[in-house]
């Protein structure tokens, strides 16, 4: 499964990055909002050392205006993923910036058929937010599971991009129903690395090592 980092901090990125775990990027306006920063300047910047797929999203609702700020957005770099939310508008803007070649995030998913329509409309990814949908009482994960059944059934080659995903258990159960990429803050990638066990062997072999009263180095 890729790793995507949900964020337009740009440190954060980096860190990651430097430890290998971006495939790509994911942002949104809220996560524009967020950094502070120039949509434009701060893409262009991620673009500049994340090699994978940087998904930059349209604020047009009209697909004339979408389609033409797709592809600004796509000007920033080659590996950019132009954003469009589900809705009718986003659909024809998918298909028309997929024809030409362009990568395709459809974002803000939240049923299997939604998934079926941007598959059909040449999507690169599909975007189901998991934990939006378990905020109202709805299995997210389940939805995942879904999509992944159809696209297998039909042969689709859009990417399940699972987001909206808040704890390492998300993580560990999109891998398990075959997500084929996960997008997360950059705090539950970390968290990824935790485990009580792991700190409490590692504070037990610290104790005992200060008995030894020996040095590595
Ligand atoms: C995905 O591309 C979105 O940017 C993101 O995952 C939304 O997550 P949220 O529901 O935690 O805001």
């Amino acid at each position: 499964m890729k790793f995507f980092v949900d964020t337009a901090d740009v440190d954060a990125i980096r860190e990651l990055n430097d430890l290998g775990m971006v495939d790509g990027v994911t942002t949104n306006p809220s996560l524009i909002l967020k950094s502070g920063r120039d949509i434009l300047e701060v893409t262009k910047e991620i673009c500049s050392f994340v090699s994978g797929p940087v998904s930059a999203e349209v604020v047009a609702l009209k697909a004339d205006e979408m389609i033409a700020e797709g592809r600004k957005l796509a000007e920033i770099a080659p590996n950019i993923a132009v954003k469009v939310p589900l809705t009718w508008d986003g659909l024809k803007t998918c298909k028309v910036l997929s024809d030409e070649g362009h990568m395709v995030n459809v974002t803000l998913c939240f049923s299997a058929n939604q998934a079926l329509l941007a598959a059909k409309a040449g999507a690169t990814f599909i975007s189901p937010f998991i934990g939006r949908l378990d905020d109202i009482n709805l299995d997210g994960m389940d939805l995942i599971s879904d999509i992944r059944a159809i696209y297998d059934n039909y042969g689709f080659e859009t990417q399940i991009l699972a987001a909206s995903i808040r704890t390492a258990n998300h993580v560990t159960q999109c891998a398990l129903v075959g997500a084929d990429v996960m997008t997360a803050p950059p705090s539950v990638i970390k968290s990824l690395a935790n485990h009580v066990l792991t700190e409490k062997g590692l504070d037990q072999f610290m104790k005992d090592w200060a008995k030894t009263g020996q040095k590595i180095i």
